[in-house]
């Protein structure tokens, strides 16, 4: 049977993440904020690998939910009845990382006859700056740059998202994480090339700045990760560390310019002054300088989530599925044939108008 529940404002809504390889759970209060969020990283399993190994992902997904469960029940000291709700990742992700997610998400909430929400990781993403101290204002330019998307959006308010551009061919994490795996670098590879960078001289290597100059805010970053590794096999014989440096200086420097171009032409295009990072590559240092320097000198304010909430996490989950319920309580329903969404297009998650 499926129907629709008033819940009572405020509410506690417990966040689960599960898309790819972290394991996520925190508990946001509408009128405490964020009580409790624990996180348990894959990435020393998927090292040695090179990447992520989904079937692993899935089945070390089953082992921490429950064990973070309890710990954010405890950190928070909410009983598991005062819950309100569950907001869970519905997609887009691995779909055995995301079942995993769902099933506990569902069954807990079967449990405890709570009412159910399936969230969009990339609203996750989107909204996590409005969990810092400081968070910016309705409408704002959003770049979502994570190892799956690279999107600019105007963000007029929770549910209101509409596409500016996109990357037509790989995400910017994925360049990062493909071009740190031809130098050799571990996964994941964006903070590793990141490092390296700062070793490299700016003057030996110039990349390409793929669509810097098209008229709209597309990206492209394969061409980028193809140079790096026509750069490599230049390199007959043992690649230096200097010369790995200087290459991944080459890599940063070349994503970084574009990255930023396309974000000041989105404030032009939009006439907005207020610029949202999102997503694991928002991390990164150089990016940050980059944008702080221009949002200096061209007056325009930058927000990034905190350091904690740029890569995956359960708490911008719970946040994006507490907000949704603020505006429609009905949103959420206790319906437990859960069914995610591996691709799921950001366009597609159903708007608030
Ligand atoms: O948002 P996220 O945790 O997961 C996805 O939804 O994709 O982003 C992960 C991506 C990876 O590609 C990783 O290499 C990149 O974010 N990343 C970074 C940094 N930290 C994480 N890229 C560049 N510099 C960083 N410091
Ligand atoms: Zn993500």
């Amino acid at each position: 049977m499926r129907h629709s529940l008033p819940i009572a404002l405020p509410m506690i809504v417990l966040g689960v993440e599960s898309s790819c390889d972290e394991t996520g759970l925190a508990l946001y209060d509408t009128e405490r904020g964020l009580l409790a969020h624990a996180l348990y990283s894959q990435v020393a399993m998927h090292e040695q690998y090179g990447g992520v190994v989904p079937e692993l992902a899935s089945r070390d997904h089953i082992r921490r939910a429950i064990p973070l469960l309890q710990q954010v029940l405890a950190e928070s000291g909410i009983a598991r009845q005062d819950i309100d709700a569950i907001a869970y990742t519905q997609g887009p992700g691995l779909a055995g990382a995301l079942l995993v997610g769902a099933s506990v998400a569902c069954g807990l909430g079967l449990a405890l006859d709570k009412p159910m929400l399936g969230v969009h990781h990339l609203e996750g993403h989107l909204l996590s700056p409005l969990l810092a101290s400081d968070p910016p204002s309705f409408p704002f330019v959003a770049l979502l740059v994570s190892g799956g998307h690279t999107q600019l959006m105007r963000v007029d308010g929770v549910g209101q998202y509409s596409l500016l551009g996109e990357t037509l061919d790989d995400a910017a994490g994925e360049a990062f994480d493909k071009s740190a795996k031809l130098l050799g670098l571990g996964y994941p590879g964006g903070p590793a090339i990141s490092r390296l960078a700062e070793f490299g001289d700016p003057s030996v290597y110039q990349l390409p700045r793929p669509m810097l100059h098209s008229k709209n805010l597309d990206f492209s970053f394969s061409g980028l990760k193809t140079a790096v590794l026509t750069l490599v096999k230049k390199h007959t014989t043992n690649i230096c560390e200097q010369d790995k440096a200087n290459i991944a200086r080459a890599f940063v420097d070349a994503l970084v310019e574009v990255l930023l171009a396309k974000c000041l032409a989105a404030l032009k295009q939009t006439g907005l002054k207020r610029l949202v990072i999102a997503g694991g590559v928002g991390a990164n240092q150089q990016l940050r300088s980059a944008l702080n320097a221009a949002a200096e000198k061209r007056r325009f304010r930058v927000y990034y989530p905190e350091l904690e909430f740029c890569t995956d996490n359960g708490a911008m989950i719970a946040f994006a599925g507490a907000m949704r319920l603020q505006i429609n309580p009905q949103a959420a329903q206790r319906s437990y044939a859960f069914n995610v969404r591996p691709r799921w297009p950001l366009n597609e998650v159903e708007l608030i108008s």
